[in-house]
């Protein structure tokens, strides 16, 4: 009689315990469940190495180097033997050719990075067609066909995610019709669906990317976020439709951005609207949702995730960064293709992995290892208005990746 007045009564939910996400249709549930949380431990981003051939020959002409095996190669392992990369980044997506690729002492990169426990990803779309003849400055993203073989193949090899890039412009067509066309944001939402849902049976995590590119025009934010609402909508229906898990996915979008002729917006701004319009649209299941930079400079890049952090410091989903040109430009520039220049470059990359992971804890102190010099607009404090569309366009977007 005693006992039982000192044992306290159990309470309803001491008896529950919390069921593992797991399903018997998918035996790479919990793994990629996993894969997804690896990806966003707190303060880690994913570095963007996926160029195609042509779009990585673009970017080394830049610095006067021809395109080759040997000079991609080489740049990416500058940027994958960075010592104390590992610190700040969890992930790397590659493109097809650098899976299979290794060090000049003949290590895999795979392999490298699992030893820094750096997961590997891998772009498998195959890029952007115009939508249709009456929308031809719409595109389509190409890659369904014998993509299970190839996440089959891609998993063998040691790879644990994919990606998968689609593309929403806004803007006016041709004949003035307004863009994006209704026709178009089904047509991404339903390859992103498809890609998410092919790959999750496959084995490979999938990072699903909504762009809303940066276009020509002087459209403001608000409506720029409004479309992209707009698709990011389109894009969870679509998730759901085709079985999409969505604890075992994360999200890769753009920053809400004005059109390439509009007023810079302020970095505040930007963290509001592109904050209201994923609470408005992304169910918190979604573990985390990592920024493409998207013609971004480097450091207005890292201005906007912090300030996002900020903006929304109890967001249910990890708020991170998934940049290429944002972490890539400037160590491209500071390698010039000589070997001498490594240790310079790495030690760049280094600094911009580590102020991006200190944005993303909303604990920059806003020294930027690629600040511009500054000219008297002052135009990274945010507040000047004028338009900056030429360096933009610049490094804005391109039509393939
Ligand atoms: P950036 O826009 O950051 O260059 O990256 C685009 C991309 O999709 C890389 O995976």
């Amino acid at each position: 009689m005693w006992c039982a007045l000192l044992i306290p009564p159990l309470s309803p939910t001491a008896l529950f315990v919390r069921p593992l996400i797991t399903d018997t249709r998918n035996p790479f549930l919990a793994e990629m469940t996993e894969t997804a949380k690896q990806l966003c431990r707190p303060g880690y981003g994913i570095l963007a190495t996926d160029e195609s051939i042509p779009t990585a020959g673009k970017r080394l002409e830049t610095i006067g180097v021809d395109n080759t095996v040997a000079t991609r190669t080489a740049f990416r392992e500058l940027l994958y033997t960075t010592p104390g990369l590992e610190e700040y980044i969890s992930g790397t997506i590659m493109f097809d050719e650098t899976l299979y690729q290794r060090t000049a002492g003949g290590v895999r990169f795979v392999q490298l990075l699992k030893e820094k426990n750096i997961l590997t990803g891998l772009k498998v779309d195959t890029g952007l067609q115009p939508l249709s003849a009456h929308s031809p400055k719409e595109t389509a993203t190409q890659g369904l066909d014998n993509l299970a073989a190839r996440c089959d193949t891609y998993y063998a090899e040691g790879a644990r995610f994919a990606k998968w890039r689609a593309v929403i412009n806004v803007g006016r067509g041709p004949q003035g019709k307004s863009m994006p066309s209704e026709h178009a944001l089904q047509e991404n939402a339903h390859g992103l669906a498809r890609f998410a849902a092919i790959c999750q049976q496959h084995g490979l995590m999938p990072i699903v990317e909504p762009e809303v590119a940066l276009g020509e025009g002087d459209y403001s934010i608000s409506a720029a976020a409004a479309e992209q609402e707009r698709f990011m909508a389109e894009v969870i229906s679509a998730l759901r439709q085709h079985g999409v898990y969505l604890e075992a996915m994360l999200l890769k979008p753009n920053m809400a951005l004005p059109g390439l002729d509009a007023l810079i917006p302020t970095k505040e701004e930007v963290a509001y609207y592109t904050a209201r319009m994923l609470k408005r649209t992304v169910p918190p299941a979604v573990p985390g949702i990592h920024f493409l930079s998207g013609g971004m400079g480097a450091e207005e890049a890292t201005l906007n995730l912090q300030a996002l952090a900020l903006e929304y410091p109890d967001a249910p989903w990890a708020l991170s960064f998934s940049y290429g040109r944002a972490l890539q430009d400037g160590v491209l520039k500071a390698w010039g293709g000589d070997a001498d220049n490594v240790a310079a470059a790495q030690q760049l990359l280094l600094d911009l992995a580590r102020v991006n992971s200190e944005a993303v804890r909303g604990v920059w102190d806003e020294h930027h290892p690629c600040a511009p010099i500054k000219g008297e607009s002052g135009r990274l404090d945010g507040l000047a208005k004028y338009s900056y569309s030429e360096e933009r366009k610049e490094s804005g977007n391109i039509f393939n990746w």
